[in-house]
């Protein structure tokens, strides 16, 4: 190419997504795949959103609410707060790139974890900022080693909570000492992707900070618990007034129709989201135990998937994982864990069977 690019366009590292399936069946000659990458629901969608879709199709010649209008009430609703406190993307990833485009300055830093969900650093460099990245300590967020890397030039500052890939979070107390040592001019932003599947009592929502009237954003999504990760619907709650400054920078139709209208329909599926929980919870049990069985150590998760130390290279217990029609997840910067999303019991089943043959060779 001859046109020259934006000297930050060349650090940006493209995004890997899980292998999708077709292109390991046709890579390896593979009947049956089992994905357990990207933290997808192993039920499917949810059957009213299925529906709603259906219904809706005949209308996809018009274009969307370009405003999410009825989405973002029944959201607020839910939450108890006003709709214009609610920006909706297409999938939070959207949300994350509208807050870094209105945001970041040069040289502004971008405070995260890490490894944590891997967008938020090149985002930071996509806009000349810098991205600060503390380590985890013991597989979770060093909320005090992160309060320590705040500075003047702090204009964002990513929580992800849970984190993604180590599944644990950052406790109440722990987020309400960090709160009182952010600068105002900061902006800090809660990832909770997998709100929906937390258990622990301590864990902290990050609407109660933005009540509090600290400058926060909130994060959540439809892809996990919702089941509707291909249609790509996110949301963010925040003060009215950053959520008119994210409309400067959104694109007009955002969210599909289509979206829309299986997020709306989704949202009140109640029944789906108690089968997800439960399908989640005694898959994490079997794996846990499956794990212990087998001399295999793990993090222990309040998410949808799980941290796990093969004790091998893990990119060739991935490829290996691969042969074996198992797709899970690694690259994660530790030498021998990766992540496997947590599935329905036969897929759990199928992953352990592939891992113990793996791990026996
Ligand atoms: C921590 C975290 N944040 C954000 C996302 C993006 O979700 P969405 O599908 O809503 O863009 C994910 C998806 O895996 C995630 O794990």
């Amino acid at each position: 190419m001859v046109v020259k690019l934006r000297g930050c366009v060349e650090t940006l590292s493209v995004y890997q997504p899980g292998k999708p399936i077709e292109e390991v069946k046709r890579e390896l000659g593979l009947e049956e795949i089992v994905k357990l990458a990207s933290n997808e629901n192993p039920l499917g969608p949810s059957p009213r959103a299925v529906a709603a879709v259906t219904q809706a199709a005949t209308g996809m010649h018009f274009y969307p609410d370009g405003s999410t209008c009825r989405l973002r009430e029944a959201l607020a609703a839910r939450l108890g707060l006003g709709s214009e406190a609610i920006i909706v993307g297409n999938g939070s990833n959207e949300i994350l790139q509208m807050l870094s485009v209105a945001l970041l300055d040069p040289g502004d830093e971008v405070l995260m974890p890490v490894p944590t969900f891997p967008r938020y650093e090149p985002l930071a460099r996509l806009m000349g900022a810098v991205p600060v990245e503390v380590p985890l300590k013991e597989y979770r967020m060093d909320i005090e080693a992160m309060a320590a890397r705040l500075s003047p030039k702090t204009k964002l500052v990513y929580l992800c909570n849970p984190n993604n890939p180590t599944g644990t979070i950052a406790t109440r107390s722990e987020i309400d000492w960090f709160m009182e040592r952010v600068g105002p001019d900061t902006m800090v932003v809660f990832d909770e992707a997998y709100y929906e599947y937390v258990t622990r009592p301590d864990y902290p929502d990050g609407i109660d900070y933005l009540r509090k009237g600290y400058s926060v954003m909130v994060l959540r999504t439809f892809s996990k618990m919702y089941g509707l990760a291909g249609l790509r619907v996110g949301y963010g709650i925040g003060e009215a007034s950053l959520i008119a400054e994210l409309n400067r920078v959104r694109e007009p139709f955002n969210v599909n129709a289509l979206a829309q209208e299986a997020a709306l329909a989704a949202l009140t599926d109640e029944e789906f989201v108690s089968l997800t929980r439960r399908t989640n919870e005694e898959g994490k049990n079997y794996l846990y135990q499956a794990f212990t069985a087998r001399g295999i150590s793990f993090v222990e998760t309040e998410a949808n998937f799980i941290f796990f130390d093969a004790g091998r290279e893990e990119k060739v217990v991935f490829r290996r994982m691969l042969e074996q029609g198992v797709i899970i997840r690694g690259g994660f910067g530790y030498p021998t864990h990766l992540r496997v999303t947590i599935g329905t019991a036969a897929q759990n089943a199928r992953f352990v069977a592939a891992l113990s043959r793996v791990l026996a060779e």
